[in-house]
């Protein structure tokens, strides 16, 4: 395979996965980023958030000098023939994509190009963003009399946090929107190893691309608000969400997979797409009503965990609730969207004393809740003198919760499970009263 020299702008969950996964593949790459205390972070191998296997990796091949990072502009251009813009594209109060930083990095890569380039956008971009890109940078290199040759291309990522690494090397596709063959081939040079390994290469236009990202996450979000009501309804009705998933997923046309019911969606990206998404509908008067209906959907399934803690505690003024799980997902110190935050945010506001804990998210969530609460050593300080434990992400570690050793701990003995990751038995076995989603409260 043809070793290619890339640039990555950008060193957040996708940059520094992508970083990292294209040096694994063969190619030399260096990644760029303008917070410097970062990148000599990074230099040193050190990665700043919680990503299983990354540590390793960045440390390898920096090693192996073929991971390098730089807060340099014009070095980090220099390097790349092919240049990946992946900044984040934060949501702006209208709920449109924020491009403020993808620009930037545009500028950037417009000031210090001295010859032809791939410039890839990864970014989850509103559709439209290539071709806007692309005259944009014509428009600027013609003010400077230029003649060099680019290419703008979309490649959107599908990685999930806490399991970014085996997802970019084992994809489910190969995303790239091109406006000519020429760039195709240079990206798919790129991903070789992977083609070669069986993985598919959907081939289009740019804006087919850019919309492919933004409706998988928009289906999957609104499957979930889906798959949350169905579970709140089997509450009702006294049906098993474990048994209406299961049968459900056997069906070939759904699948298994994501038909876990939860507290609500999180995350840097589905609550930021969607809206994204629904935005771009009323900007072409194309009415997206579906993925404005989840987004509600979503808000309500939070309310509605607030509720039934309330209920089945008697009231929050002044109970102490241990919280078990701030990040918006186990295996990830991530807790951007996540619904622990809003559910936390609303226990405080009714005057409830909340104690919380998560094994890896507790630096973000003091970011986010200050002294609003407590925070606890472990799941057992957590749970001193609480008048109810609740789950919110779903780690591993909770699952082998010493239930015993909580019962002496605990005021009331009462668990809630939001994401159903407890064996009822135990819990049971050891005087808890449990309640789980998905399962009405009379079990
Ligand atoms: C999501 C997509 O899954 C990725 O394909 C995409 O690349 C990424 O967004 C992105 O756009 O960058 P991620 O946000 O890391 O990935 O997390 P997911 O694993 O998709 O989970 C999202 C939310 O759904 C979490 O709050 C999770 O707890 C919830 N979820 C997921 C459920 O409640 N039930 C499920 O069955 C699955």
């Amino acid at each position: 395979m043809m070793s290619k020299h890339i640039t990555i702008i950008g060193t957040g969950y996708v940059g520094l996965v992508t970083g990292a996964c294209f040096a694994q593949l063969g190619h030399n790459v260096v990644c760029l980023d303008n917070n410097e205390e970062k990148i000599v972070a990074l230099a040193q191998g050190r990665v700043t958030f919680y990503e299983p296997n990354l540590d390793e990796m960045v440390t390898k091949h920096c090693e192996q000098g073929t991971l390098h990072f730089t807060t340099n502009y014009s070095v980090a251009i220099k390097h790349g023939e092919v240049i990946f813009i992946a900044v984040d594209t934060p949501s702006q109060k209208d709920g449109s994509a924020d491009m403020s930083r993808v620009f930037g990095a545009v500028d950037g890569i417009t000031d210090y190009m001295e010859n032809d380039k791939v410039i890839v956008v990864k970014s989850t971009a509103p559709i439209g963003t290539c071709r806007h890109i692309n005259n944009y940078i014509a428009k600027r290199l013609d003010g400077r009399h230029c003649t060099l040759n680019f290419s703008v291309v979309s490649n959107p990522e599908f990685l999930r946090e806490g399991s970014a690494v085996s997802d970019f090397m084992r994809p489910d596709r190969i995303v790239i929107g091109t406006f000519e063959s020429k760039s195709r081939q240079i990206l798919r040079e790129l991903y070789q190893p992977l083609i070669d390994d069986g993985v598919l290469c959907v081939e289009t236009d740019p804006q087919s691309a850019e919309l492919t990202k933004y409706a998988s996450n928009a289906l999957l979000a609104t499957r979930l608000a889906f798959i949350n009501e169905i579970s709140n309804l089997c509450e009702c009705v006294e049906a098993n969400m474990d048994d209406v998933s299961f049968g459900m997923g056997l069906d070939k046309r759904i699948g298994p997979s994501f038909l876990k019911p939860g507290p609500g969606f999180g995350g840097s990206c589905f609550p930021k797409d969607i809206k994204a998404l629904v935005h771009m509908g009323v900007e072409y008067n194309c009415q997206m009503s579906m993925i404005s209906t989840a987004i509600e959907s979503n808000r309500l399934q939070k309310i509605r965990a607030v509720e039934k803690i309330t209920r089945l505690t008697g009231g929050l003024f002044g109970k102490t609730i241990a919280i078990l799980g701030t990040a918006f997902k186990a295996n990830t110190d991530d807790v951007r969207e996540s619904p622990a935050i809003d559910i936390i945010l609303h226990l405080v506001l009714e005057k409830a004393n909340v104690r919380v804990f998560d094994p890896q998210a507790t630096n973000n969530t003091i970011e986010k809740l200050s002294s609003t609460v407590y925070y606890a050593e472990n799941e057992y300080d957590a749970a001193k003198k609480a008048d109810v434990i609740v789950i919110l992400t779903e780690w591993k570690q909770f699952a082998a919760l010493e239930y015993n050793k909580l019962a002496d701990i605990v005021k009331h003995r009462i668990i809630i499970d939001f994401r159903s990751i407890l064996c009822k038995e135990d819990v049971v076995n050891a005087g808890f009263t449990y309640y789980r989603i998905g399962i009405s409260e009379n079990h």
